[in-house]
């Protein structure tokens, strides 16, 4: 209503409210290291197509004369009551595509109620992302270092911080093959970009010889080299229980084995991610996963979902399937280019606005309502 209304006065959206021209835009906006990098995925790129080509293979079926006047997109997540089932996805490196970086982001996530989860590879620390997200609800995302004391220097940081939720992300142990980046030999991180949050940890600035400011060079290759590698197991999971007061969630997850050793190891949450197509090229469209791990789990913890999502329509389809809520990734980075805050903003408002429109369309009033009657598999 607010764009048709202001169109009466030729006024006309700051931006397209169409995900795949919002990309477009990005690319003319961006450098092409940056832009590559964020809308690249590994490999072929068949996983990222096969996220998107999973959506449309499912089809939402409409129902008729029933009263969806008001609907109500309000959910509860790890027991918190939230606005609608959507989150933004924790990313990285913000500072490539928009000075305001995280902050910005965190303003508008902020003003809309929906949880924002900042990124271990933020361009902006734990505690300046707090600051600017104010009273809005935040989760930490930790890509788990291979130093104890940085990792529990980090999860107090976030926690002193109001961080709620630990969000940990299992599937980025070190960087896939990515051949936009690789083309272009561009990693953000090698540049000094995403190091503020290590970059300020104490714990991380004892175990140096030179400060970072002496000696950046070193200071980033300890960076790198703390995030890569996997000496993690599910037994390790003991040590984040004992440094995080609040609830877990683990990210990544694929294969319904793992989502029921999360629930039998008493995590709180999963998100069925392949972190939007960017780590195994060739793997499992996270919508094909999460039919099979919601029958398995969805009792014992909460499921949540990312990879793909575009629009309304998608949002509900991942409901129906089983998702109590969604990780959105990409399409906000690119609002986030066109004008920071203004531009997150206009993005996460315009699936929010599609989301309930769908939802109401399609004869429901609110998404707990979605259950698998709602869709139909179509199989060409
Ligand atoms: C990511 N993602 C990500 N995930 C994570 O756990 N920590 C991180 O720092 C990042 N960084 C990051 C940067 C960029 C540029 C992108 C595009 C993605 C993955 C992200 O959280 C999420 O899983 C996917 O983006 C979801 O897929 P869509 O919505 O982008 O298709």
């Amino acid at each position: 209503n607010e764009i048709y209304l202001q169109g009466l006065g030729d006024v006309r959206p700051p931006m397209s409210t169409d995900p795949t021209t919002l990309e477009s835009m990005a690319k003319g906006l961006l450098d092409s290291g940056p832009f590559g990098y964020v809308a690249g995925g590994a490999g072929s790129g068949a996983t990222v197509r096969a996220n998107r080509e999973a959506f449309d293979r499912w089809r939402l079926v409409p129902r008729m004369l029933r009263d969806a006047t008001d609907r109500d997109l309000s959910t509860t997540v790890l027991g918190q009551q939230l606005p609608a089932p959507i989150l933004l996805a924790p990313v990285g490196v913000q500072a490539i595509v928009h000075p305001d970086a995280e902050s910005a982001t965190a303003r508008a996530a902020a003003g809309l109620g929906l949880p924002m989860i900042l990124s271990t590879a933020s361009s902006t620390s734990i505690e300046e992302v707090a600051a600017a997200s104010g009273e809005g609800p935040r989760w930490y995302q930790l890509y788990w270092p291979n130093d104890d004391e940085v990792c529990a220097s980090l999860l107090r940081r976030a926690k002193a911080a109001g961080y709620t939720a630990l969000v940990v992300t299992l599937d980025t142990w070190t960087l896939a093959w990515r051949p936009t980046d690789l083309d272009q030999a561009y990693l953000p991180f090698l540049r000094g970009i995403g190091t503020a949050i290590p970059f300020s940890d104490p714990a991380f600035r004892a175990g140096l010889e030179k400060t970072p400011e002496e000696d950046p060079q070193m200071a980033i290759l300890r960076w790198v080299g703390l995030f890569t590698g996997q000496d993690k197991s599910w037994d390790r999971l003991a040590f984040l229980r004992e440094h995080w007061d609040g609830p877990i969630v683990l990210k990544g997850i694929q294969h319904v084995d793992d989502a029921r050793r999360a629930a039998d190891a008493g995590i709180e949450g999963i998100v069925v991610s392949n972190h939007g197509g960017r780590q195994v090229d060739g793997a499992i469209a996270s919508l094909d996963a999460l039919p099979g791990i919601a029958e398995a789990v969805g009792d014992r913890l909460d499921v949540l979902f990312d990879s793909g999502v575009r629009t309304g329509a998608d949002v509900l389809k991942a409901i129906a399937l089983g998702a109590k809520a969604v990780l959105l990734g990409r399409p906000w980075v690119y609002g986030l280019a066109h004008s920071g805050e203004a531009g997150v903003r206009h993005v996460l408002r315009s699936i929010l606005a599609d989301t309930e429109l769908t939802l109401g369309l399609a004869g429901h009033r609110t998404p707990g309502a979605l259950g698998r009657d709602a869709l139909a598999e179509v199989t060409r």
